[in-house]
């Protein structure tokens, strides 16, 4: 039997999308079957899964609601299986201590407000799209980046997401599912 592990994950700009996708593959390219579920789209239930890996992007120090509502739902019923929260966020890129201090500590105290002990919390860089986004948040977002000493020409997009490093999480996290799998087995 393969085992089954399901992917939520909540996006606003999409880079959350690329990268729940991105893990989604990498799975499935290792014999294990994966369930791709944008938050909000459905509810899934966690009995049934091996491991779940849920992702979400930080907006004004918050996630998408659907991840929200989704984990209030279901925190109590995550535990026994490996677990994995993904925070995809800009400020772990920050020039400045306290910024890259913060965007870890916001993920831990999300999860422990939950109830909820993630075996892994893993923070990714996400992207900064200028082109896509409109006027006011373009200008509001590279004044963010200019005062963290990031990216500011907003004549093109930025994508900081280190995809080796994310592959290396997933290979874990798969690790940590199949050797729980055959100690139950
Ligand atoms: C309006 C807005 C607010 C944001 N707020 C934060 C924030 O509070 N902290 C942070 O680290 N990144 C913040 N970001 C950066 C996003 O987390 C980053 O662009 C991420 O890649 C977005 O993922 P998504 O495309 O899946 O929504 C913000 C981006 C936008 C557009």
């Amino acid at each position: 039997m393969m085992s089954r592990i399901l992917v939520l994950y909540g996006t606003t700009e999409g880079q959350t999308a690329k990268i729940a996708r991105a893990m989604a593959v990498q799975l499935r390219s290792s014999l294990i079957e994966v369930d791709l579920v944008r938050a909000g789209a459905g509810d899934p239930k966690p009995a049934g899964y091996d491991g779940i890996i849920v992702a979400g992007s930080l907006h004004a120090g918050g996630y998408q609601e659907p991840v929200v509502k989704w984990l209030r739902a279901h925190a109590a019923e995550l535990e026994p299986r490996p677990t994995a929260f993904v925070s995809v966020c800009l400020a772990v890129l920050s020039k400045q201590a306290p910024a890259r201090d913060e965007a870890r500590a916001i993920p831990k105290r999300f999860v422990d407000r939950l109830g909820w002990s993630p075996t892994v919390i893993k923070v990714v860089a996400g992207a900064l799209p200028y082109t896509k986004y409109n006027f006011f948040i373009r200008w509001v977002m590279r004044r963010i980046a200019a005062a963290a000493g990031g990216d500011t020409d907003t004549s093109r997009d930025y994508e900081y997401t280190d995809w080796r490093d994310l592959r290396d999480f997933v290979d874990r996290f798969a690790g940590l599912v199949t050797v729980r799998r055959e100690l139950a087995s």
